[in-house]
């Protein structure tokens, strides 16, 4: 089969296409043929092995998994003798987290992992793409904290991956949200349910005089410091991007009370806290008839080109693979 090969970290080009042999699954494992596989900033930073700290969780010195990607949606081929959840033929969905193989043209993985049965209004590239950001606002937004309807939300970052999903979400329940994008995407945030669009080129945020019960900072470039100027009295602030400065801030607002600073992997979590969550995160996606922003779909050969581009910042929601 075809597959998306890293030796070792590095940047995009030192990713390679080549034949490898088609996985055999074990006794409680699928084999799914892969139609489609999310790519996204945080493969792009799995690839170039940063920050550094993740290698101890992805592999040091060399990555643990040669084949890159996690987000897959596809067709159950074949299964070990002790598979009850899946049948051969069944459309499948989910997200293989540090096992990686996704980007390939079949995986194995284990019926108890973060894999489930496809809604059929999904498309395969749009079911690729809901086990990262969109798991990841999900998580944040009702795992991480609890948002409510009312609630006030600041959301940076409202046109990438983790921000059109926490937009859509924090809106489907009815909780205030603005939003902070470039203009060229006010539209696409607007219709995704912001009540306000704030244009980060032209602003800063940090000196209106507005006050949040939450920011969530998507992608990780408002630090704590500035960002509690614009919470509210007891007010959270979210971030995926893990830094020293926030994991500071982290155990001093779990000493004090207070604005609290809050950091959640979902990578890291077990596949089963997962599963339950993007079960869950699945109701209110067929519940509101909601769906994720692909940006653009490529294949297997322009991955490369593709880390590139991500790698720039300026997608719009999601990207995947069709294969
Ligand atoms: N902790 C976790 O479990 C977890 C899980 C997944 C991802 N992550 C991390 O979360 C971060 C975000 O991931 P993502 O996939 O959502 O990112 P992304 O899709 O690559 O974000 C791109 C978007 O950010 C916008 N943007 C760029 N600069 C901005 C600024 N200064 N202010 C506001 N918006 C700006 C861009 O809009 P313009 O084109 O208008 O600039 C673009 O639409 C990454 O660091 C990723 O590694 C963490």
């Amino acid at each position: 089969m075809k597959a998306a090969i890293l030796e070792k970290y590095g940047p995009a080009d030192s990713i390679e296409i080549r034949d490898m042999p088609t996985p055999v699954p074990a006794e409680n494992e699928l084999l799914i043929k892969v139609r489609a596989s999310g790519v996204s900033r945080a493969h792009t930073m799995m690839r170039a092995g940063t920050p550094y700290l993740a290698r101890f969780a992805v592999g040091y010195p060399r990555p643990k998994r040669k084949i890159l990607g996690t987000g897959f949606s596809g067709i159950v081929i074949e299964k070990g003798k002790n598979v009850t959840k899946f049948e051969i033929n069944d459309e499948v969905f989910g997200d293989t987290a540090l096992e990686f193989s996704a980007n390939a043209e079949f995986l194995t993985i284990s019926e108890d992992g973060l894999v489930l049965k496809k809604p059929h209004n999904l498309s395969h590239a749009e079911a690729s793409t809901w086990g990262d950001g969109a798991l990841t606002a999900y998580s944040f937004l009702f795992s991480v904290i609890k948002l409510q309807p009312k609630d006030t939300i600041l959301i940076n970052g409202a046109s990438g991956a983790i921000g059109t999903c926490a937009v859509q979400f924090a809106s489907a329940i009815g909780a205030k949200v603005t939003a902070v994008c470039s203009e060229k995407n006010f539209k696409l945030v607007k219709s995704l349910g912001a009540q306000q669009v704030i244009d980060y080129k032209s602003t800063d945020i940090t000196s209106t005089d507005q006050k949040f019960a939450y920011i969530f900072d998507t992608i990780g470039n408002i630090p704590f410091s500035k960002a509690a100027k614009i919470l509210s009295h007891q007010g959270v602030y979210l971030s995926p991007k893990l830094s020293l400065s926030l994991l500071w801030h982290m155990i001093k607002s779990k000493i004090f009370s207070g604005k609290k600073a809050l950091f959640s992997a979902t990578g890291m979590k077990a596949a089963a806290v997962n599963r339950k969550i993007m079960s869950e995160m699945i109701d209110m996606v067929t519940k509101h008839d909601i769906h994720q922003v692909v940006d653009s779909t490529y294949n297997l050969e322009d991955i490369p080109k593709l880390h590139k581009f991500i790698e720039e910042g300026h997608k719009k929601g999601n990207i995947a693979l069709t294969i």
